[in-house]
């Protein structure tokens, strides 16, 4: 992936930032209404009953919300929060170690959880469904395995790549939600808020300037949030119109339509090497390098909502829209698919 203007979701170009600017409790958390109430109302079900949260799995491409929203069900069930990702928990041991060190109720955040290794992954099940684990302990003829209980925990798992999960893995959560790329309106409304916490003063206009090129995504929104306070710092008394949030993103070439270097690659693959489609999903991933999963589920959902591509039974195929954006003029064929 480029970088040409380091504002891709796919990076975390100020970790600070992306802490500071993190909502702590459901309320400020902006959108995804649905997932919000449905949270919300497991973890006052579980308060009341005293019992601990079940398992929960978030997916959705990056920067929507997945690890905020792991700590917002951590402070609202009043419990401790122990993170790892996938890649790091490499032994079963490894696992084993941070199981027993939970307290009841207490949540496991595995980020990445796609990327775990098969046989810790095993070990998981019988952790999440009976709350033990079977150690071998041991090699040889004195090798034996020995159960370890563990306090109720609760998983919660998070992934931009749910379709690599097993089946097994996620049957065993009794939560499963997926976040979509959030509307303009609400990206501003994350815009909003990022500007009180930063002290920047922005107008209505100014918020929705940015969030129209935030690529349905709230770090992207706040990553540009922080280069327009930068320009409006320097050149307009530090407040954020329409006219200055244009500016400083004008000066920095953000893409008018939010697109990044990927999404650019993908659609001029289509157009110029497919003739606009159709073309198989599999046949663009070759040609732009990139895995035909990580297309279907991190990439495609956002072009396809913006009116970008099309799926069709033939494959995908470049909408009249993607043309003109391009600069390009639709061949006569196109019409009729169209
Ligand atoms: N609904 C929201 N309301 C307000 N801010 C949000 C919301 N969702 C995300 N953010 C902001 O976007 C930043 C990125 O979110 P987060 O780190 O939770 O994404 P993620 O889904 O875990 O991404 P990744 O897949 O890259 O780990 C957060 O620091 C937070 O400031
Ligand atoms: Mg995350």
């Amino acid at each position: 992936m480029t970088e040409e203007h380091g504002i891709t979701p796919f990076e975390q170009p100020d970790a600070e930032l992306d802490v500071r600017l993190r909502p702590h409790t459901f309320t400020d958390f902006v959108g995804q209404g649905k997932i919000r109430e449905r949270l919300e109302l497991f973890v006052q079900a579980a308060r009341e009953r005293g019992d601990v949260l079940d398992h929960v799995l978030l997916s959705g491409p990056p920067g929507l919300g997945k690890t905020t929203l792991a700590h917002i069900l951590a402070d609202a069930m009043g419990v401790d929060l122990r993170a790892t990702s996938g890649p790091v928990v490499d032994k079963p041991g490894d696992l084993a170690g941070l199981l027993t060190n939970l307290e009841r109720g207490d949540i496991l955040f595995i980020d990445e959880i796609h990327r775990m290794q098969k046989t810790v992954e095993e070990y998981l099940y019988s952790a999440m469904e009976d709350f033990a684990i079977d150690i071998m302990i041991d090699q040889g003829p004195n090798s034996r395995s020995v159960r370890l209980n563990l306090p109720p925990f609760t998983l919660v798992g998070a992934t931009t790549r749910s379709g690599l999960l097993s089946a097994p893995l996620r049957s065993r959560f009794g939560l499963s939600n997926r976040l979509d790329y959030y509307p303009r309106e609400e990206l501003a409304e994350i815009i909003r808020r990022s500007a009180r916490l930063l002290d920047v003063e922005i107008e209505e206009e100014g918020a929705l300037e940015i969030a129209g090129r935030a690529r349905g995504t709230p770090r992207v929104a706040n990553n540009l949030l922080r280069r327009v306070r930068d320009y409006a710092q320097v050149r307009a008394d530090n407040r954020v119109t329409r006219e200055t949030a244009d500016r400083a993103l004008g000066l920095l070439d953000i893409d008018e339509n939010g697109l990044d270097e990927m999404d650019k690659k993908i659609l001029t693959t289509v157009l110029e090497k497919f003739s606009g489609g159709p073309v198989g999903l599999g046949s663009i991933a070759v040609s732009v390098g990139e895995e035909q999963g990580t297309l279907e589920e991190v990439y495609e959902p956002f072009l396809i909502r913006e009116g970008y591509l099309k799926r069709t039974p033939q494959g995908r195929v470049a909408t009249e829209h993607t043309w003109h954006r391009f600069g390009l003029t639709p061949p006569p064929r196109q019409d009729g698919l169209l």
